[in-house]
């Protein structure tokens, strides 16, 4: 066991955790908002309502969420110590390496990377804490449906109130434009970690990874937008 914990400990091991664990956040993304863009539906917030109420009762799923919350405090932690041994390695550097590294938007946000993945995980504290802990501990409403068995929680209700607040439609704008930074660079980078350099392949997934930092972020901002100025 002890080769496990010494190859975790070393820099490839640090730097295979946070290539593994970002793939698994940028999975959860997109589940994420495919469930939440059914807020947009025009039917009283039903669809919405039955879908979070299975994600949060369905025993697999739960088990899912927690690794989850895990594999987020690990990616931040796991970014930040990097970044300490990063800062360390390069104070021996010098200035002159420095001065010549950073070419190129993906380079430059390399570099930015740390700050942008504290951003981003402020954002997410403040939205678990805002939907999440309001879901598992609030005074949230209750729904019932035609049709579906039982009371619901009334999510969409809870979500739609709290994007009239056009200060929350505007941060979380703001947070998306963030998050699709820090997922320009994160998405080719954690296939670079996995060693897939391939002619082909590579220039694929760089695309696959523009894409979908463009699309997720820009998908999960219109539904403030889209609340706050027609709901
Ligand atoms: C318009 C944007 C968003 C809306 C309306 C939204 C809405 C919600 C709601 C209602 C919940 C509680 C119900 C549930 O667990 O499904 C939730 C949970 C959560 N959200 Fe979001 N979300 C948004 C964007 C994001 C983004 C961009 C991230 C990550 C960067 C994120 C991360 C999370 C996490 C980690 C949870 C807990 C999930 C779980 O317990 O399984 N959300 N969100």
């Amino acid at each position: 066991m002890s080769w496990f914990s010494h190859f975790l400990k070393s820099s490839i091991g640090q730097k295979l955790i946070m290539s593994l664990t970002g793939l698994f956040l940028i999975l959860f993304l997109v589940v994420h908002l495919i469930g939440n863009l059914q807020l947009l539906a025009e039917d009283g917030g039903e669809s919405f309502n039955v879908y979070a109420r299975f994600m949060t009762s369905n025993p697999l799923i739960k088990t899912i969420s927690y690794g989850l919350y895990f594999f987020i405090l690990l990616h931040t932690w796991q970014g930040i110590v990097l970044w300490f041994k990063n800062r360390a390695a390069r104070g021996k550097e010098g200035y002159a390496v420095k001065k010549t590294r950073a070419v190129g938007t993906s380079a430059v946000l390399s570099s930015r990377m740390a700050w942008l993945g504290i951003i981003v995980f402020v954002f997410i504290v403040i939205h678990m804490v805002q939907f999440w802990l309001q879901m598992k501990l609030g005074n949230v409403q209750m729904a019932t449906y035609p049709g579906h068995d039982g009371e619901y929680k009334d999510l969409f209700v809870m979500v739609i109130d709290a994007f009239k607040n056009p200060a929350f439609v505007i941060f979380y704008v703001i947070c998306m434009y963030v998050i699709g930074l820090h997922l320009w660079h994160g998405f080719q980078s954690s296939f670079q970690t996995l060693g897939l350099n391939h002619k082909k392949y590579t220039p694929l997934i760089k695309g696959i990874g523009k894409v979908y930092s463009i699309l997720i972020p820009a998908g999960f901002a219109i539904i403030p937008i889209i609340v706050y100025l027609f709901r």
